[in-house]
């Protein structure tokens, strides 16, 4: 297949784009590297993907880009990942989500529609969900209560990929993706900072009492979990929940992060944000039973894993 990887540059279209090239499929990336993390590790990602793919930096919501990248190629589908995507900077600047989240995901669907290109996998978020309280989400659940402009604009997203999927045929899979983590992961994420500080003895700021909780998906099940939309979703519109079904409370996460590190961390506690969701936990029985995902990676081995790179790419930085 010929494709396009939206955000081919950032954490999880970086793997995914890996990953579609290794099994055969022509890939295209686009990635305009804003700055809302470290440009140099979009860079880094970059550097490696260009020795395999064509990748052009610029702007979704560029829309005479787009429309030259579709005229000069024939894609097949479109896997749609680029995003602005931390909750709490989204309580600071929530019209920049609209712009980036909304706007650019009319501007991409609406260059499919121009060029025939039918599939998209939109990667949307278990933050439409708002506070689960505890519960497994079920993709059925209500989402008329989204915590944080992030996950309104991610809901937004949904709600207009069903609209030009009536009107235009668009099909399109929506996939609600779990906090990821894995090498590459974004550095301003829990896990990251988390670990980082341990490795250098300073302090950690856990945000509530410890007692919130998280469903932590290793990036390779979320790329797995594309990958599965991709070929197995069903017409029309679908939406899945991609996690692990394994809530992980902070306060344990954060000891498990001191095991593996190997030294003890030293947190500091402060107010949870507003944005903040107490606890996440999917429910994945139909995106087994549709897209035959499953989980593969334990937390723990995911954990070590992921330090394993972090101490790798912090000797290079020293
Ligand atoms: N990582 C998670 O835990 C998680 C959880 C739920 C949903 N998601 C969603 O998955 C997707 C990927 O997340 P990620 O963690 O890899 O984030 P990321 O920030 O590493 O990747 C997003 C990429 O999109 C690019 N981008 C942003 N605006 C753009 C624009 N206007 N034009 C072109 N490129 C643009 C960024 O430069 C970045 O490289 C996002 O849509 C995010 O909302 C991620």
């Amino acid at each position: 297949m010929k494709l396009l990887v939206t955000g081919a540059a950032g954490f999880i279209g970086s793997h995914l784009a890996e990953r579609l090239v290794a099994r055969g499929d022509e890939v295209v990336g686009i990635d305009n590297l804003e700055p809302s993390y470290d440009v140099a590790i979009k860079q880094r990602n970059l550097r490696q993907l260009r020795e395999r793919m064509e990748v052009v930096e610029g702007d979704i919501l560029d829309a005479p880009l787009l429309e030259r990248l579709f005229d000069e190629h024939r894609f097949d589908g479109v896997v749609h990942l680029a995003a602005l995507a931390g909750v709490r900077r989204s309580v600071e600047a929530p019209w920049l989500y609209q712009q980036v989240n909304v706007e650019g995901t009319a501007r991409l669907a609406h260059a499919m529609v121009q060029h025939d290109v039918r599939r998209l996998v939109f990667a949307s978020s278990s933050s439409v969900y708002g506070d689960g309280a505890g519960a497994a989400s079920r993709e059925t659940d209500p989402t008329e209560s989204p915590s944080s402009p992030y996950a309104a604009s991610k809901r937004a997203a949904e709600l207009l990929l069903h609209s030009m999927s009536h009107v235009h045929g668009l099909e399109v899979c929506i996939l609600r993706y779990f906090t990821v983590f894995g090498p590459r992961q974004r550095p301003n994420m829990a896990i990251y900072r988390f670990s980082l500080a341990t490795m250098r003895g300073e302090p950690i700021t856990m945000f509530g009492d410890g007692h919130s909780s998280r469903d932590y998906t290793y990036v390779d099940d979320a790329v797995r979990g594309a990958v599965l939309a991709l070929d197995r979703a069903p017409r029309g519109v679908s939406t899945y929940n991609i996690g692990s079904h394994r809530p992980i409370v902070l306060r344990d996460m954060i000891d498990r992060i001191g095991h593996i590190v190997g030294s003890e961390p030293v947190v500091e506690q402060a107010p949870m944000p507003a944005a903040d969701v107490s606890h996440t936990l999917a429910n994945i029985d139909a995106a087994g039973r549709d897209l035959g995902y499953e989980p593969a990676m334990s937390f723990d081995e995911g954990l070590r894993q992921f330090v394993a790179w972090l101490r790798r790419s912090d000797e290079r930085a020293c």
